[in-house]
């Protein structure tokens, strides 16, 4: 099994990336999110991982605040079902950081679903918690938010 990392290419890798969401419909059930997702791995920056050439995990990456040294917010990131806890999301954070490195962004953040939802499925958000956690991203804060109909986000951060 080989696994490589390599720049989203809208172009090549969108459709991939679609599929990829759809094999995790617990985490990605949400049809606002997959459109957004849809729109993010068409017009973001980003990072694939490959099995053996076939998009298996995904990462888009957004900059804020650029003119007062903002940072950047991984926006969707996501490993095909059947590939996960196999590396491929370690992979795709260390590419981030190294971005953000090169660019002399400072710092990388994500939000998830916070830790007082409480979820029903076994594998679940605290998994995903607990891999940003893994990755060095300390939990800021809970809030509510208006796009997420309400529902408590956790913000993560991390400096490069
Ligand atoms: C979260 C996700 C991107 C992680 O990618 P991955 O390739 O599975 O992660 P890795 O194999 O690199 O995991 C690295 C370490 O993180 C931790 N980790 C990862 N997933 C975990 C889980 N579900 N539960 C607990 N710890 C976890 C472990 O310490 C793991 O090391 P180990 O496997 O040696 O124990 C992937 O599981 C996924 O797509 N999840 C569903 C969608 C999702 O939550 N996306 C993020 C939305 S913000």
């Amino acid at each position: 099994m080989t696994i490589s990392i390599r720049p989203l290419n809208f172009t090549d890798d969108a459709a991939a990336c679609d599929s990829v969401l759809a094999s995790l419909p617990y985490f990605f059930g949400d049809s606002d999110g997959q459109r957004d997702c849809a729109v993010a791995v068409r017009s973001q920056a980003g990072f694939v991982a490959t099995v053996d050439g076939t998009v298996a995990g995904f990462i888009t990456l957004l900059l804020h605040l650029p003119d007062i040294g903002g940072s950047t917010e991984i926006t969707w990131m996501a490993v095909r079902a059947d590939h996960r806890r196999h590396g491929l999301g370690t992979m795709l954070i260390d590419a981030a950081v190294q971005r953000c490195r090169e660019d002399g962004v400072p710092m990388l953040s994500v939000l998830t679903l916070g830790p007082s939802v409480s979820e029903e499925a076994a594998d679940n958000y605290e998994g995903t918690r607990a891999f940003y956690r893994r990755m060095g991203f300390v939990p800021l804060r809970e809030l509510g938010l208006r796009d997420w109909n309400d529902a408590s986000a956790l913000i993560l951060a991390r400096a490069v």
